[in-house]
Parts: C-alpha cells; structure tokens; sequence
C-alpha cells in the first residue's frame, strides 16, 4: 500500500490538510500519516484546530516549538527525518510557506522522496518576507506543484518548473470555509462581544515587518483609532504582537477597540464572515475575506495573492496612516461585492486526488 506523509506545523497548515486527508480517505486506499512539526503549540494557535476541523490525532509529534528561523527549520529538519527513515513515504504532502513547510521539503528531497507542495506558485517577489525564501526553496524541490490560481502557474513556468509538474487545482482553503461556514452563525460570538450584526471591522496583525518595529506599529495604530471612533473593532491578538503591544502608549484607553486571544477556527469564522470590514496583514485572510465577499484591506506593501484583488474585495493600502484610512473609507463606500475567483469553489481536495492516484501509480 502507498504511504503519504502529511505535515502541519502553524495556525495556517491546519485547514489546508483537513480536506485533503479527508477525500483521500474517503477516496483512496492510500495510508496517510500526519505529522505536526509543533512550530505553534498554544491551544488557541494550535490545539484547537485539530479538534474543530476534524483532522486525525498526528501520528508524530516533533515539538519543534519557538526559535530563530535557523533554530526552528533546524529543529523541523532533524526530526522529519527519522520520521522519513522509519516510515519511509511514497509522497510527502507540505502546504503553505511556513518555516516547517520548507523544513520538511529540504529533508524529502534529500532523502529522495517525492514531494507535493499544495499553494505552489505564489510569489510577493519580497525577499525580506521570510515566507517569500520559504515558498521559492519548496516550489524548487517540490515534484508535485498544486496552485491555487493561475497566476501561480505563471510564475512556476517563468522560473522553468516544467509544465507537466504544475497543477491548477483551485484554494483548497477554501474547501474548509465553504464546510464550515453553516456552522459559523453570528450568535456563536455575539455574546462575548457587544458588537452588532454587520456593523464592525474585525484586525489581525502579525508580520515582523509590522510589528516588530514600534514606528510602523505606531503608525498603523493612528488609523485604527480613527477608526475604531466610527465602528468597533475587534482584534484577536497573535502571540507574536501581543509581545510588541506593550510599546504602544494607552492601547487600552482607545475606545472602540476590542482585544482578544487568537480565535478558534468557526468563532473566527463566524467573526469575519459578520463584519462590515476587514483589516490584516494574514495572507489566509485576504482569501477568505474574498470568498466571502467582505471588504479586505491588506496592511503591506505587497501580496502575494494578488487575484484577491483583481477578483475579490481586497485593497492593498499598505502601512501609512492616511491611507489606511483612504483605504477604509473606499471600501465602506464601495463595499465589497462577492466574486469568487475560478476554482474556489470547494472542491480543491477532490481534484487532487487524482492527480496524486495517477503520481503513485
Ligand atoms: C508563522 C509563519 C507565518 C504565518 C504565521 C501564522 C513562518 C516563518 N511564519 O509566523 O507565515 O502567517 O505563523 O500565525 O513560518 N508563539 C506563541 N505560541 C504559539 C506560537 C508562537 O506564543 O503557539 C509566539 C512565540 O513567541 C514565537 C512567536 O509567537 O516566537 C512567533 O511564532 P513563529 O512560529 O516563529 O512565527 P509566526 O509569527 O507565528
């Protein structure tokens, strides 16, 4: 029997694996083995998800925890392997750019075992991302190219990934939104917020590049306090930030602002999918504010997911105080018709399927 290695290690790996390690087990004969290299490890980052999205209890636990970049790929590195040698995989399954996604590619290829790499092909061309380095090093190894959209296509053939390796299959992010979506009903997080259906923005923020140096944060915060004057804002607080919070002068004072923990799943679900708008530096988030078809602001210079744009409700309106707040009234004005881009339909995992039956035969 052909075996396949999933890995999942941070907040976003979770909901990209659930649906495919579900299809294939509904739809193949395939054994699967989840890893979770530990790179998140809180119950709110981490624990939680597994539970909500159904996901099997992981096979191995590698409990990479916190480091620096070279500490944590280390740490992902040495681990996967001896869970490579001891159960030697047909196909090792990495989705996303996070650190244990590249991690994990390094030690397949090394060990001469395919590798598919679902969300292939995105690029922000911003090397000072970290995520960036992670998803040009994957695409480079991986033998299986999964895109979400075609202008990942573009930029796989562009760096000479041969044609027969790439794969348009759709965002399979978006399989898991469209399951629990049913579920994510406004009541759920009603009661914990004194906010009304429709009418408040909702803020995530955990790039380095926004929050780690306190002017950039200052300046971000300037806008938030306009605009938490006009609408409540609900901002459930990453580990990473609520570490830099302490720099910001009378956070607590500002009317209008809501912190939070991190969300489960279905409660940030229901949060987001409730909202008038949406502020983030995530890239999930500019995805599933498109699927929804709320208005997204996108607090970077850059994205690389630029058809949440050219095919979704997402402005980029970087970092600067006066246009976050350009940006913020644009989008109130021109609200955020949902357009959903081709291929998020929900059926991602289905049509990955074949393509890994016709890879392992
Ligand atoms: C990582 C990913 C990023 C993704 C984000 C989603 C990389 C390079 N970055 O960034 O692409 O968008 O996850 O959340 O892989 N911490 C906790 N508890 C946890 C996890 C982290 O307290 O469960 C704290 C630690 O202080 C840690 C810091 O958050 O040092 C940052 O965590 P880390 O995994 O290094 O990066 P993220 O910023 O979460």
């Amino acid at each position: 029997m052909k075996k396949i290695v999933h890995v999942v290690g941070a907040r976003p790996n979770y909901m990209k694996i659930a649906p495919l390690m579900d299809a294939l087990a509904r739809q193949t004969a395939f054994a699967q083995v989840l890893v979770n290299t530990g790179q998140h490890y809180d119950e709110n980052m981490a624990g939680s998800f597994f539970s909500e999205l159904q996901l099997p209890r992981p096979d191995r636990n590698l409990g990479v925890g916190s480091g620096s970049h070279a500490a944590q790929t280390a740490r992902v590195m040495t681990g996967f392997e001896e869970v490579c040698i001891g159960e030697r995989p047909d196909l090792v399954v990495v989705v996303g750019d996070v650190n244990s996604t590249m991690a994990a590619a390094l030690v397949a290829a090394k060990l001469m075992i395919p590798i598919a790499h679902v969300e292939a092909g995105l690029r922000s061309f911003d090397r000072t991302m970290p995520e960036e380095i992670n998803r040009i090093v994957t695409d480079r190894l991986a033998d299986l190219l999964l895109t979400p959209s075609s202008d990942g296509d573009d930029h796989l053939r562009a760096e000479g990934v041969a044609a027969e390796k790439i794969h348009l299959v759709g965002n399979i992010m978006i399989d898991t939104l469209m399951r629990h979506l049913p579920a994510a009903t406004f009541d759920r997080i009603a009661p914990r917020l004194a906010v009304e259906d429709g009418a408040y923005a909702v803020m995530t923020l955990h790039r380095p590049s926004n929050v780690d140096d306190p002017l950039v944060l200052n300046g971000i915060f300037a806008a938030i306090k306009e605009i938490a004057r006009d609408r409540p804002v609900v901002f459930p607080v990453h580990p990473r930030t609520r570490a830099r919070l302490a720099a910001l002068a009378n956070l607590h004072d500002l009317r209008g602002l809501m912190l939070t923990e991190p969300l489960g799943y279905i409660d940030f679900l229901s949060l987001t999918s409730h909202a008038a708008v949406v502020l983030t530096d995530s890239g999930g988030l500019q995805e599933e504010s498109t699927a929804l078809g709320i208005p997204c602001l996108t607090l970077r210079e850059n994205t690389e997911r630029p058809i949440t744009i050219t095919h979704g409700t997402n402005r980029l309106v970087g970092i600067r105080t006066d246009a976050i707040l350009a940006g913020y009234r644009e989008a109130l004005r021109n609200g955020g018709a949902p357009k959903r881009p081709p291929l998020w339909d929900g059926r991602t995992a289905d049509r990955i399927v074949p393509i890994f039956e016709r890879f392992l035969q």
